[in-house]
């Protein structure tokens, strides 16, 4: 139907005769002239329509936005004055010869431009209208370019790509699972995968020694701007590679692929960061390196201090004391002090004492605190920070996670709101991280159950679990976390071991995870890998600020579907058939504990 995309019609193309199909994006009548702007995915083309040909003109004139049509016409130079030097097609213009209407359109929910602020909501709702602005269009386009890309990369340097079971069983990586109930055995639930993560494994166990996969993952977890019920990863497992193999070939993807997409050069090798220096000094494990503010610690300094808020975290082994220096903070306002407390009592910070260097000296400091403390401990806490007059300080005394989060999360509000992020892109590896930590009374796995931990003996496991280390790297950059993978765990018994250390019987970890059991005992190479978020990258990589802006049919912040109302009801036979009876909350009083305890008798 077409000879050219619109976007395409140049001055390469200029006295020819072509042929474009598409919406129309704007008209214009100008004083006996109309000019129509079309539009498809590859950009916008001006088409103009003179009376003298009647026929043309008089479609031209009933037709509105969003129209689908198709036109003939031939490709002439704008008259001076008029070209566009925004828009690639800009020097040209078609002159239409005919005109066909494909396709009418109802005026549109909303502007079909870049310029229009429209509810997310309604955005969602029509998403095929909003995918059709230029500026959705773009993203789709550079996430197709990632997946390409990456593709290609694998593909050369001997990946298989291997399609994994969705209708399977659960695999733990931290969420709750979707179920999907069996119609065959009523009462039995497949668990959507949260990863690949054992199938992948058992394929390095069948010998096909590197695997990838684009693939769909599923976790029913609390949803934020960087997360999504639904997400895809970029699934990786290689055979016979230790960690800096893998790291390295990783590497070499990514650089490759910013550089194709972005042209932007990452730096050669990554740094790489220990988890523990990593939380020491940023809070975080994924620390944004951009944002030049660190945490200090400063609990030996006050120890011996009367001010309890500090002395008790600061004698106290699971806590810590830190000072977060800033820069030019020193006319940081008492309601932006307020509201940045406020703001660190979302996770669970009790407060948020400071020191503004206001002058010379220790008249010249301002602060609540400072009469709690000995003038010898400030003056050593403003050296080891480095504060300079017209700086502040804050300080976060708590128990290491609660200061860790609040602090982590204090310190890159206030690069941003300081204006102290710094331009570029800044990856980096974390490496080391524990291989357990503390749940609810038991230990959890860090990364998940099949990683390597970094121990001699078997026996080393039960020493002193929460210091073990595992073989476990994630991939961050610009404060995301874009990937994470580990060595995995080759020995059936190490891995018996491991479930044990996670307070696992040995007849439950053969009830989930007897297939893995079995299948270590039959010659399993050594492995590992990782896996990348691809959502997140597209994220970064668009200078978007939430994954919904790159994905293109997502769900809301309660995981719903605007667009298709999903989740919804469903006719009772098929939940006959299913063997399902619902339980339904009465009238929004019945809590889910509730009902819970009604379904448990
Ligand atoms: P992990 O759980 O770290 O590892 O996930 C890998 C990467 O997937 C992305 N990601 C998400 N993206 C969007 N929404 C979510 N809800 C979400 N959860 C995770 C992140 C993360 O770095 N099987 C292991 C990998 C391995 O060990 O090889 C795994 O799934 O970018
Ligand atoms: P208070 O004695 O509770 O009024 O606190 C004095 C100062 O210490 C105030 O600026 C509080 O915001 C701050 N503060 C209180 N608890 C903490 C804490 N856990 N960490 C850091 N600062 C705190």
């Amino acid at each position: 139907m077409r000879s050219h995309y619109c976007g395409e019609v140049t001055a390469k193309v200029l006295d020819l005769d072509v042929t474009i199909v598409g919406w129309v994006h704007r008209r214009r009548d100008h004083g006996g002239v109309i000019f129509l702007d079309m539009r498809d995915r590859e950009g916008l083309v001006q088409v103009v329509f003179h009376p003298e040909n009647k026929a043309a003109f008089q479609i031209a004139e009933s037709v509105r936005n969003e129209y689908v049509l198709q036109i003939k016409g031939r490709v002439g130079r704008r008259p001076d004055g008029t070209v566009n030097k925004d828009l690639k097609t800009g020097e040209i213009e078609i002159v239409a010869d005919t005109v066909t209407i494909l396709n009418r359109a109802e005026t549109t929910p909303f502007p079909i431009d870049e310029y229009h602020d429209v509810g997310e909501e309604t955005r969602l709702r029509y998403r095929y209208l909003d995918l059709r602005r230029p500026e959705m269009l773009n993203r789709m386009k550079l996430r197709a370019h990632i997946t390409r890309y990456l593709r290609r990369y694998l593909d050369d340097n001997g990946f298989m790509d291997i399609e994994t079971p969705f209708l399977t069983k659960a695999t733990p990586e931290g969420a709750r699972d979707y179920l999907v109930p069996s119609r065959t055995k009523p009462g039995s639930f497949y668990a959507l995968p949260q990863s690949p993560q054992q199938f992948k494994q058992l394929l390095m166990m069948a010998g096909m020694d590197r695997y990838y996969q684009v693939v769909r993952c599923f976790r029913d977890e609390d949803l934020r701007a960087d997360r999504q019920p639904e997400f895809t990863q970029l699934d990786i497992e290689t055979s016979f590679l230790d960690e800096l193999e893998i790291q390295g070939m990783m590497e070499v993807m990514v650089r490759g692929m910013f550089k194709e997409i972005l042209n932007v050069d990452l730096p050669n090798p990554f740094p790489r960061m220990s988890y523990a220096e990593a939380m020491k000094r940023f809070g975080s494990d994924k620390p944004d390196l951009r944002i030049p503010l660190e945490l200090v610690d400063v609990a030996d300094l006050l120890k011996d201090v009367e001010f309890k808020v500090f002395s008790g975290p600061a004698n106290d082994p699971s806590s810590r004391v830190v000072a977060l220096h800033v820069p030019g903070g020193a006319d940081i306002s008492r309601k932006e002090i307020d509201d940045y407390t406020k703001f660190i009592g979302n996770f669970g910070a009790k407060g948020l004492a400071y020191i503004k260097i206001n002058g010379e000296g220790i008249e010249g400091l301002a602060s609540p605190i400072l009469k709690f403390i000995p003038e010898d401990a400030i003056k050593q806490i403003l050296e080891r920070t480095n504060a300079k007059v017209g700086d502040i300080v804050f300080f976060g005394a708590d128990k290491t996670d609660t200061v860790n989060e609040s602090l982590g999360a204090l310190r890159i509000k206030l690069g941003h709101d300081r204006k102290l992020v710094q331009e570029g892109w800044r990856p980096l590896w974390v490496i080391d991280f524990p291989m357990f930590e503390k749940g609810e009374g038991r230990l959890s796995a860090c990364h998940h159950p099949f990683t390597a931990p970094q121990i001699n003996e078997i026996s080393d496991l039960q020493k002193d679990p929460i210091k073990i280390l595992a073989r476990a790297y994630d991939m961050a950059l610009n404060g995301s976390e874009i990937g994470g993978g580990s060595i995995r765990i080759n020995t059936p018994e190490l891995q018996m071991a491991v479930f044990n250390a996670l307070n696992i019987s040995e007849e439950d970890a053969n009830e989930k995870f007897g297939h893995l059991l079995t299948a270590l005992k039959f010659g399993c190479p050594p492995h590992g890998g990782i896996a990348f978020g691809i959502d997140r990258l597209a994220m970064l990589m668009t200078g978007s600020s939430s994954i919904r802006d790159v994905i293109a049919f997502p769900k809301t912040q309660t995981a719903t579907c605007p667009l298709t109302d999903a989740p919804s009801s469903v006719d009772p036979a098929q939940l006959l058939e299913l063997g399902i009876r619902v339980i339904k909350p009465a009238e929004g009083e019945k809590s889910s504990a509730k009902v819970k305890e009604d379904v448990i008798k």
